[in-house]
């Protein structure tokens, strides 16, 4: 056995492993779905109950929190002395994709409030205000767009402007936050966004590199660049069984051929382009009556902007090529560049780690986050732990509970040493 230095961080000392597992499993109960995974979307009196459960916690450990009017959580310790300072922030999002697992934002969340309750708890020096955050609407699945709440903590979007979005049932944004802001009432609502001096998120790693390479820590140094476009066919209803399909405008076939087309204009040898069509509607919808109108979505990723720039070209070029005798048109919905994060808050991270005796390596996340966009105005940074064949927004997504311990005490020590400068 070997006496652990003095001066190094253990992670048992950091963080209650125990405390954080358990907390993920009681919050993985919110939405569960018969399969083991979790749906809990954005705004649904399951994402409401999630948020309750996750204020219960801070309040028993005595943070203050408090909500925004777009249903942001915030739970904060301040240290004597540090009212006036600005915080240090860690956080994700409590929302699920539809067929969603128990850990994508969760555990950023969950580790956060794990990581600022223990720096409390242990009575840590600190020089600033630390913060555990939730922000709404991350995924986008129900409400598009997604990182709803960190893009309105930075003016990027209002309430307004999105109030009337529908979900796919029809429910207004606006009327579904009015539900999730009602079932907290006694949250103070803050009014104004506060600076941030710097935020690390935690996330499961959501690919398959640290498991392949046997590694607990990824310390990451930025996110790909991301385009969400939604691609409107119009063509006419006709009968099925009279109508020749020459006299059609049939939009259900004209935009079959673009998503086949679109596949392989953007088909990338080295697999680095990742081009996604995740819902697909028609209309009117009846066996019988050829589409008058299909929708569907593009999710376009990549880490180099131009790569990102000429893709959208070729979408806008193969989408009038297919079209025929229909109309179609490109609304693009959301355009996030590539980000590279605070080179202290990385370098914070990678010494956290390596003090922590945890090996690491450098990346760059393929998944979209919060951070990515908060990093638009703050010094931001994140750390991800491996999970399971790196399978995500899949109800199987899991990961080891070692790691998960891990990379929150990684949080923890960096948030610290971040908070006491
Ligand atoms: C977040 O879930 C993303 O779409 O990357
Ligand atoms: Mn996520
Ligand atoms: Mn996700």
């Amino acid at each position: 056995l070997t006496t652990p230095s003095p001066g190094k961080p253990r992670v048992d000392t950091l963080i209650d492993g125990e405390r954080l597992i358990s907390r993920l499993r009681t919050l993985a109960r919110i939405g569960a779905r018969a399969d083991g995974g979790v749906n809990r979307q954005a705004l649904t009196p399951e994402d409401a109950a999630a948020r309750k459960l996750v204020v219960g916690w801070a309040r028993e450990a005595g943070l203050a929190a408090e909500t925004d009017a777009i249903g942001n959580l915030y739970l904060r310790h301040t240290p004597a002395g540090a009212d006036n300072a600005e915080p240090i922030v860690s956080g994700s999002h409590l929302d699920s994709q539809p067929a969603g697992g128990w850990l994508d934002g969760a555990y950023g969340v969950i580790a956060a409030l794990e990581a600022v309750q223990s720096l409390k708890e242990n009575g840590t020096a600190l020089s600033r205000p630390v913060e555990a955050v939730a922000w709404t609407n991350e995924e986008g699945s129900r409400f598009i767009p997604g990182v709803m709440g960190s893009s309105f903590y930075l003016d990027r979007l209002s309430i307004g402007e999105i109030a009337d979005k529908q979900d796919p049932d029809g429910v207004r944004f606006g009327e579904a936050l009015g539900e999730l802001l009602a079932s907290t009432p006694d949250l103070p609502v803050r009014e104004q966004p506060r600076p941030i001096a710097g935020l690390v998120e935690a996330h499961i790693e959501q690919g398959p590199i640290l498991e392949a390479e046997r590694l607990t820590i990824g310390v990451v140094e930025g996110v790909q660049g991301m385009r969400w476009m939604e691609i409107t066919v119009r063509g006419r209803t006709d009968h099925a069984g009279t109508t020749p399909l020459r006299q059609r405008r049939d939009a259900m076939l004209a935009a079959t051929a673009m998503v086949q087309a679109l596949a392989d204009a953007l088909h990338d040898p080295d697999d680095i382009i990742r081009f996604t069509v995740g819902r697909f509607i028609a209309r009117p919808g009846a066996p019988n009556t050829v589409a008058d109108e299909v929708t569907f979505t593009i999710d376009l990723r990549h880490p180099d902007e131009d790569v990102l720039e000429r893709s959208t070209e070729k979408i806008r070029r193969t989408v009038a090529e297919k079209a025929g005798a229909c109309d179609a048109d490109i609304e693009l919905q959301e355009s996030l560049k590539p980000v590279r994060f605070d080179q202290r808050i990385v370098e914070t991270v990678a010494s956290a780690a390596s003090d922590l005796g945890l090996p690491a390596r450098r990346m760059v996340s393929g998944a979209g986050h919060d951070a990515a966009v908060l990093a638009q105005r703050y010094p931001c940074g994140m750390v991800f732990v491996p999970c399971h064949k790196g399978i995500s927004h899949h109800p199987s997504e899991d990961a080891d509970e070692a790691d998960l311990i891990a990379g929150a005490a990684v949080l923890a020590e960096t948030l610290r040493r971040l908070a006491s400068d």
